[in-house]
């Protein structure tokens, strides 16, 4: 009798542990009201974006960028491409050829961008740009060209023209000084003439959303939306002129740079944000910037796995209850491992060899928890990035008066194209959410630097003929 009364205070305390873990996942399983209600919020601050008396104050900041069309095919020419923002570095020749047969051809160098110079002096940071350019350029042997050049910045820029970006804010792993309020496009003109060694035209700035947007038009030219799901998240579409009241002029249509990742950042997401959503944001180092952004993109789902991690291992559930040092350290769980573990193929013993990888030591039930909180973490995630797609597709719809639309979204990013059940559960959440619209993603090769360098072919066309 004593044996069956320990058996049964075991099995009591096991439903007892499982209960309150499901009770703390409980919080991130959004129901469908609770996402439809994260579409209209999303819709709303779009709304508060575009218009010149909210635009100051708003949190998702929709901003021009002064593309106001998607390529037609007759882009030519060679162009230098950077791409910085994203998991890399890189230096790009581009090389378009317009004509029959169209033909793009690249030819590219990542560069290591170290921690110090992230977060060292503006011109440190520029200088070391420079110093990669100079590398690829005697790499290529075109040092002698002065060729135009298409700037990919992946961060919120205020734009004045095509080749004007002031920094809003620094995003994601980034924190070089004496960069925000600056013009970015001048920072790098500059750090090219410090060098003397060649020259460039700058001719634009452009976001990594856009180029993923013009890479995908320029294959199927109902591509309208551009979407990152990557280290960052945001969007980019083609808004009229006359609801982009900042801009001057109500012809035709620009592309706007979303900026979504700063959705909530006035608070409108905080009831459903958890204290681990909190927790992550307060370890960060833009502590109350890009809150939906930490909800949602690769740089920050395994943060928020990693908090919920130590929750549960203070409270006994999980690790026998010992937090290691391994846990304590930020950005562990980079979205591949996140990846991996969530990987249906994966065996739980192979679940712990990551763990054990990582530096956890882990038992099976450990394995277990730790597998379903990835995965309702990145289920979250896709879904709250779902929402606000849909916000997106229904904006595009109610513009052009339509019952119906048909669109594609050219989609690009680490968290989109490595994570199992993402991208699946994301479309999935569009379609619930925006049953007017017919959505088609197309996945982007390499849209920062082939986008940025159709970009800056348009560019440059139009300034020789403004020049004729
Ligand atoms: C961050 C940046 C944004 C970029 C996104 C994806 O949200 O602020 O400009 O598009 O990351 O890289």
């Amino acid at each position: 009798a004593k044996g069956a009364a320990m058996v049964t205070a075991v099995a009591y305390r096991l439903t007892e542990q499982s209960r309150q873990i499901q009770q703390t996942l409980a919080e991130f399983r959004l129901s469908k009201a609770q996402l439809l209600e994260v579409k209209k919020r999303m819709r709303a601050e779009i709304e508060r974006g575009l218009k010149k008396e909210t635009h100051k104050e708003a949190a998702v900041k929709m901003l021009p960028t002064f593309v106001r069309s998607t390529p037609d095919g007759t882009e030519n020419g060679d162009f230098l491409a950077l791409d910085l923002g994203g998991t890399n570095f890189r230096v790009l020749l581009v090389k378009i050829r317009s004509g029959k047969r169209r033909t793009v051809e690249m030819h590219n160098k990542i560069y290591a961008i170290p921690l110090e110079v992230m977060q060292g002096t503006g011109d440190e940071l520029f200088d070391h740009i420079v110093h990669c350019i100079s590398d690829f350029l005697d790499y290529m042997g075109m040092k002698s060209a002065r060729l135009p050049l298409g700037f990919t910045f992946s961060f919120p820029c205020h734009q004045t023209s095509l080749d004007a970006g002031i920094l809003v804010t620094w995003t994601k792993g980034f924190k070089a000084t004496d960069c925000e309020g600056e013009n970015v496009v001048e920072l790098l003109r500059e750090a090219i003439k410090r060098k003397e060694e060649f020259e460039l035209d700058v001719v634009a700035i452009v976001n990594d959303t856009v180029g993923t947007m013009m890479t995908c038009a320029y294959e199927e030219p109902t591509c309208e939306v551009g979407l990152i799901a990557g280290t960052g998240s945001n969007a980019c579409y083609m808004e009229e002129m006359k609801n982009i009241e900042i801009v001057e002029g109500n012809e035709g249509r620009m592309c706007v740079n979303m900026e979504w990742g700063a959705f909530g950042d006035n608070g409108c997401l905080d009831d459903i944000r958890t204290q681990y959503d909190q927790a992550v944001d307060e370890n960060s180092l833009n502590e109350g910037k890009q809150r939906y952004e930490k909800m949602c993109s690769g740089m920050y789902l395994g943060e928020i796995v990693r908090q919920i991690l130590i929750d549960l291992t203070k409270r006994g559930f999980l690790f026998r209850g010992q937090i290691s040092e391994t846990l304590k350290t930020r950005g562990i769980f980079e979205t591949k491992f996140l990846s991996q573990i969530e990987s249906d193929r994966l065996a739980l013993l192979q679940v712990r060899a990551i763990l054990q990888q990582l530096g956890l030591d882990s038992t099976c039930d450990d394995s277990i928890i730790v597998k379903e909180v990835c995965g309702t973490v990145s289920r979250r995630a896709a879904q709250i990035c779902g929402a606000g797609m849909a916000a997106v597709v229904d904006k595009i719809r109610e513009n052009r008066g339509l019952d119906h639309l048909d669109v594609t979204v050219g989609v690009d990013g680490t968290l989109y194209k490595l994570h199992p059940h993402f991208s699946r559960i994301f479309l999935q959440t569009v379609k619930e959410l925006a049953p007017k619209c017919d959505v088609n993603f197309l996945l982007s090769e390499d849209g920062s630097g082939k986008g940025a360098a159709l970009i800056t072919a348009v560019g440059f066309r139009q300034r020789e003929l403004d020049a004729q």
